[in-house]
């Protein structure tokens, strides 16, 4: 079943009509379905069948803690890269032992706040945290399990702002230091080493880049050996991209296939990250149009979802599909569909060939994953709501925002 269908004309979401949901929940609402995001899952697992391997869901790319429940209930572990993460998964069920740490700016108390809970290994970024974490562990009195994120310096093909693993990217040990940096983390008292880890960037279309990285890891891997030094996993990060407009992403069994063979035989317990891949598809974003105001030059579609909600457009210049809910008759023209907010870059389609009136439900697709966790309050607008739909059942997972929750936090002077 396809998570977002027609029927008799009107998107739905499983088996509840958008329609619907707009009158109960109110727009703009992002709305997840359960099934899609526990069918990508699958596939993975189902990949690493007769594999040691573990699917850590990149948190990032939807922390709602429905979403993370889902997963853990589903035997998936998660990488995180905050305290805020971390706390998060625990919150929603996840095994301490199965979750994977990585970011580049871990601080003295997330890590004791890792150790105290025993995550399974810290993604290692640079020689300076590998040193903190080793003060910490030892003040703890413990031993923290750790993996070098080794930067394998390919090319992955993608936008400049989500790919991490050239040189020039702030991610990873370089890949000519990581050997020596191993040598050091052997010689650390409070360090226990555990594997390797490597991301290369997101939304990669092309699995050959992912075949690349995982050779020179492996190349690595071996050097290592031959130093004593025998690590028990290796984590391949995120990265599988999806299909926004009419990409071809390739499916997991084409991305994992050729990875899965370079590992056989080898006594490496395998780790993936992928975030996107799993909810990106699964969530749309629903909206209203508020006003029409063709022009000369362009017709702008105003609808009541903005940049503040979804970022994508405006940041990555990204594309998503916008369709309406109930299509009517009439002439389709260009429309820019843009948001409330006062910035010129407050767009979420350009030249959107649509029949439109005023009043009418868009939902803007492919918006499960970088959505909401993006969202910011600019303009003073509150974040929408999250409803999971569940078959016929809908479930409000995060209220919409209230006014009095923006200034909660704040007062004015004595
Ligand atoms: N692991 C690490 C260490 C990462 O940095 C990321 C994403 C992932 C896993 C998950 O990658 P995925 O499977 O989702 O591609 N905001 C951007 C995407 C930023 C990705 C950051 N890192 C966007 O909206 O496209």
């Amino acid at each position: 079943m396809s998570a977002f269908a027609r029927r008799d004309g009107v998107l739905n979401a499983e088996s509840v009509s958008l329609t619907d949901i707009a009158a109960e929940f109110g727009t703009p609402c992002w709305v997840y379905s359960r099934h899609a995001i526990e069918a990508a899952l699958d596939e993975f697992q189902r990949e690493l069948t007769g594999f040691d391997g573990l699917v850590c869901y990149a948190v990032k790319a939807n922390s709602n803690l429905a979403v993370l429940n889902l997963l853990a209930r589903r035997g998936a572990g998660f990488d995180i890269v905050s305290e805020g993460e971390l706390r998060r998964v625990l919150n929603a069920g996840a095994d301490p032992r199965q979750i994977v740490f990585s970011g580049v700016g871990k601080t003295a108390r997330e890590m004791e706040l890792a150790l105290d809970i025993g995550i399974l290994c810290f993604n290692v970024e640079s020689a300076a945290e590998l040193e903190r974490l080793d003060g910490v562990a030892a003040a703890m009195g413990k031993t923290a399990p750790i993996s070098l994120r080794v930067n394998p310096d390919v090319d992955a093909k993608t936008h400049p702002y989500i790919s991490t693993g050239l040189k020039e990217n702030k991610f990873g040990v370089a890949y000519e230091d990581a050997r020596a940096l191993y040598r050091q983390a052997a010689n650390l008292a409070n360090i226990e080493i555990s594997g390797i880890d490597c991301h290369i960037g997101s939304q990669l279309l092309d699995a050959a880049p992912f075949a690349e990285a995982l050779d020179k890891v492996l190349a690595l891997v071996d050097q290592l050996a031959a130093d004593g030094i025998v690590l028990d996993h290796i984590d391949l990060g995120g990265g599988l991209g999806i299909r926004y407009r009419d990409e071809d992403a390739p499916n997991v069994k084409s991305y994992l296939q050729p990875l899965l063979q370079k590992l056989a035989g080898r006594q490496l317990r395998i780790l993936l990250e992928p975030g996107r891949r799993l909810v990106g598809n699964a969530g749309l974003l629903l909206t209203r149009v508020e006003y029409l105001k063709p022009g000369e030059i362009k017709n702008f579609a105003i609808v009541d979802a903005a940049m503040n909600d979804l970022a994508r457009p405006a940041l990555y210049g990204s594309w998503h599909d916008i369709v309406p809910v109930v299509p009517r008759a009439g002439l389709p023209m260009p429309w820019e569909i843009v948001g409330p907010v006062c910035e010129s870059g407050d767009f979420l389609g350009h030249g959107r060939e649509l029949a439109l009136a005023a009043g009418d439900l868009l939902a803007i697709m492919s918006a499960g994953a970088y959505g909401m966790v993006m969202s910011s309050n600019y303009n003073s607008r509150v974040r929408a709501a999250e409803v999971m739909v569940d078959g016929a059942q809908t479930h409000l997972v995060r209220r919409r925002e209230t006014v009095e929750d923006l200034y909660a936090l704040e007062c004015r002077l004595p």
